[in-house]
């Protein structure tokens, strides 16, 4: 089997990936004129023109604006549908998914509105393709401690529904010790915890989000290779980090694929896994971020398998089910 025939045919799991982010220019084109709402793109090609990135606040400013087309119940509905339905088509069986409750509640848009939607698509996509689904709630980091505060306490009765909770946006100046407090009441209440650092940010933000928020997880961290003592530690404590490789194209954390140090951290004994971030605004999904591994760093099957079973290691699944997914991608 081709390398490009197994990343399609291997089941797979997503850890880190913006529901908001993976919002279709046409569904944005299609729910503005539901909306009535004027966008500043006068055709769905011009949405995607749109897409250039000098760094990561300069998408940051379109991902929001693009979000202000979600208004009701069923638009939210859609965007879920949407990236479930990609998963059926690439096999990923498992995603733990983050959302973005501040930028909606800004909006004046409520829990009440989008996570009826959000969960109305998960519990179909259960349902019809077995698909399995987690949610991270994440607070925008460019905003105070006391909305995330505020954040957390409106988003009480969904609980039961919420796995862990998580940190992003803006990096730069807003250190992970912003945030410390909050994450001492979400670890008292039993959530995971995962936080962006290291993206734009550097290598003491990850320090940060180990020590003072304790983090489960890292969300893409790939500037921990700037700091050796952080190095050695990330990799004897096995602490996941969830890569994204064509968003660090994108956004220039890179200035080339093959400048990627994915495959340097996952043959140094990391836990590194492959995420696509924010699929439509940085140009693939998960497979296509696969296939950009093969193609620009040479990616082969030992490595490709590691990276899959590295992110079923990595997830929030019981211990069994990752045992079992584990064994179906080695016997492949
Ligand atoms: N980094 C920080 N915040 C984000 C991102 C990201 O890559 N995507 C959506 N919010
Ligand atoms: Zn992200």
């Amino acid at each position: 089997m081709s390398i490009s025939t197994l990343i399609k045919t291997l089941p797979k799991t997503e850890l880190h990936l913006h529901i908001e982010g993976s919002l279709e220019p046409a569904l944005m084109w299609q729910l503005a004129g539901k909306h009535n709402i004027d966008l500043p793109y006068d055709s769905v090609a011009a949405i995607e023109a749109a897409y250039q990135f000098s760094d990561l606040q300069s998408f940051l400013d379109i991902y929001y604006a693009g979000a202000d087309v979600l208004r009701d119940e069923d638009d939210f509905y859609q965007l879920m549908w949407a990236y479930l339905s990609r998963c059926r088509e690439e096999n990923i069986v498992h995603t733990e998914i983050m959302f973005d409750p501040q930028t909606h509640t800004e909006r004046g848009i409520g829990y009440d509105i989008f996570m009826p939607g959000f969960l109305r698509a998960i519990e179909q996509a259960k349902t019809e393709w077995g698909i399995s689904v987690q949610l991270i709630l994440s607070f925008l980091r460019h905003l105070s401690e006391e909305e995330a505060f505020d954040t957390l306490a409106l988003a009480e009765t969904w609980y039961p529904h919420i796995s862990a909770i998580g940190l992003d946006s803006s990096e730069l100046g807003h250190p992970p010790e912003k945030f410390k407090r909050v994450f001492d009441k979400v670890r008292a209440l039993g959530f995971k915890i995962v936080a962006h650092a290291g993206e734009e940010g550097p290598a003491d933000y990850i320090w940060q989000a180990l020590d003072l928020l304790q983090v489960d997880r890292i969300d893409h961290g790939v500037r921990c290779q700037e700091d050796p003592a952080l190095l050695e530690r990330v990799k004897q404590e096995q602490i996941p980090l969830t890569v994204c490789p064509l968003s660090n194209l994108k956004l220039k954390v890179i200035d080339d694929m093959r400048q990627h140090n994915i495959l340097q951290l996952l043959d140094a004994g990391l836990l590194v896994t492959v995420n696509s971030d924010d699929p439509t605004y940085f140009g693939g999904y998960l497979n296509e971020n696969y296939e950009q591994l093969h193609q620009a760093l040479g990616m082969n099957e030992a490595q490709l398998k590691a990276l899959v079973i590295n992110s079923f290691k990595a997830s929030f699944l019981p211990e069994t089910e990752k045992q079992q997914w584990i064994a179906k991608v080695d016997a492949l």
